[in-house]
């Protein structure tokens, strides 16, 4: 069966630039002797995260408890959970968690640590420990480098807790120009710096991890000497987003693949995938997205149901029936609106993959 017989809207994986691209990260972090602990939110596909296995890795990044149960149900055994896990319920399932597998997670609060020393006490198992240190993005993460020592200290105190360092989502970068992503990494770095050299005062945690995490700040991440371990996650797909930072619209290996259901003028064309299938992400250039192979051909406007092309600045100009393979916006959005990816080498589908930690909410 080729692509083209499949039903409509439905996501494609390419093999040939899926490998290419697990095996450039892993390269990458080997030549500069940084352990890669990819993001597997991207995919949430424990067959994709056993091929970033094959290709050399320390270990798994999830965002949510949900996910490190899936999988370590799959046969995932050394998992950091890359979040800040608050609640009675969420701290008897990592419990359940820690005897099975290793598992770390993050902490960015004294209030958060104390309900994670309660939560843990008395049951007999070890929870690794990462400080998450807010390096620009904005979201979650101590500032300063006295919180961190603070942390620290505390953490210190509790048997169920193993300090292992500090780690940062530089996401920052997504709203720089490429030009500027090594000027925002390199600040990043700075005050990881900072922060670590007050937890090993505080700690014997004297050889505290130092982990970044992001698919375009990788390139200059890998060049700072602190810093131990990367996490990039989007790159075994990369997307629009990433296009738009610079990367090469060729090594984007999802798309959906739609069908035209309307032209509605010369240089408008409906699609018939819209937030359902692509995600609500949106990118700033591309839109919800753009057309594989055209990236001038993009989706300005979706529905739930419905895509609408721009073709104003492209030459395409599809016929109702045609089908057309969209590269979404953000592809980490993108796998969890679909319960399986469609594996795809030279227009053959190859395979059928489950996104099987899909919808992991809590
Ligand atoms: C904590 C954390 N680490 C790593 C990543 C991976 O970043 P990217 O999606 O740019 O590969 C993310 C992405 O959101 C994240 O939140």
């Amino acid at each position: 069966m080729t692509l083209w017989d499949l039903d409509t809207p439905t996501p494609l994986v390419e093999l040939p630039r899926l490998q290419s691209n697990i095996a450039d990260m892993a390269g990458l972090a080997a030549a500069h002797g940084k352990r890669l602990r990819p993001h597997v939110k991207t995919h949430k596909s424990p067959d994709i995260a056993r091929m970033q296995a094959s290709a050399g890795v320390s270990g798994i990044t999830v965002a949510k408890l949900g996910e490190a149960e899936a999988f370590a149900e799959a046969g995932f055994d050394e998992i950091f959970i890359a979040n800040l896990l608050v609640g009675g319920i969420k701290m008897r399932r990592l419990v359940r968690l820690a005897s099975r597998v290793s598992v770390t997670v993050g902490v960015d609060s004294l209030t958060a640590l104390d309900l994670l020393k309660q939560g843990l006490q008395g049951f007999g198992v070890s929870v690794g420990l990462m400080i998450e240190v807010d390096t620009g993005h904005g979201r979650a993460g101590v500032k300063q480098p006295d919180q961190a020592a603070a942390l620290a200290r505390s953490a210190a105190e509790s048997a169920s807790l193993a300090l292992r360092g500090l780690y940062t989502h530089e996401g920052h970068v997504y709203r720089a120009q490429a030009d500027r992503i090594a000027d925002v990494c390199e600040r990043a770095v700075s005050l990881l710096c900072a922060c670590r050299t007050r937890i090993s005062g505080e700690t014997d945690a004297a050889e505290a991890i130092v982990s970044v995490g992001s698919t375009p700040g990788a390139d200059e991440m890998v060049r700072q000497d602190a810093v131990k371990e990367i996490r990039p996650g989007n790159y075994v797909f990369y997307d629009a987003g990433q296009v738009r930072l610079g990367r090469s619209a060729e090594r984007c290996a999802l798309t959906v693949l739609t069908t035209v259901i309307a032209r509605p003028s010369a240089t408008e064309a409906l699609v018939d995938a819209g937030t359902k299938a692509l995600s609500g992400d949106r990118d700033p250039v591309y839109g919800y997205g753009f057309v594989e192979g055209d990236p001038r051909a993009r989706l300005d406007w979706c529905s739930e149901e419905h895509g609408h092309v721009h073709l104003g600045l492209s030459d395409r100009r599809p016929r109702v029936g045609d089908k057309v393979r969209i590269v979404p916006a953000h592809a980490c959005t993108c796998t969890n609106m679909h319960p399986f990816l469609n594996l795809v080498d030279d227009e053959h589908v190859v395979g059928r993959l489950p996104v099987a930690a899909r919808d992991r909410l809590t």
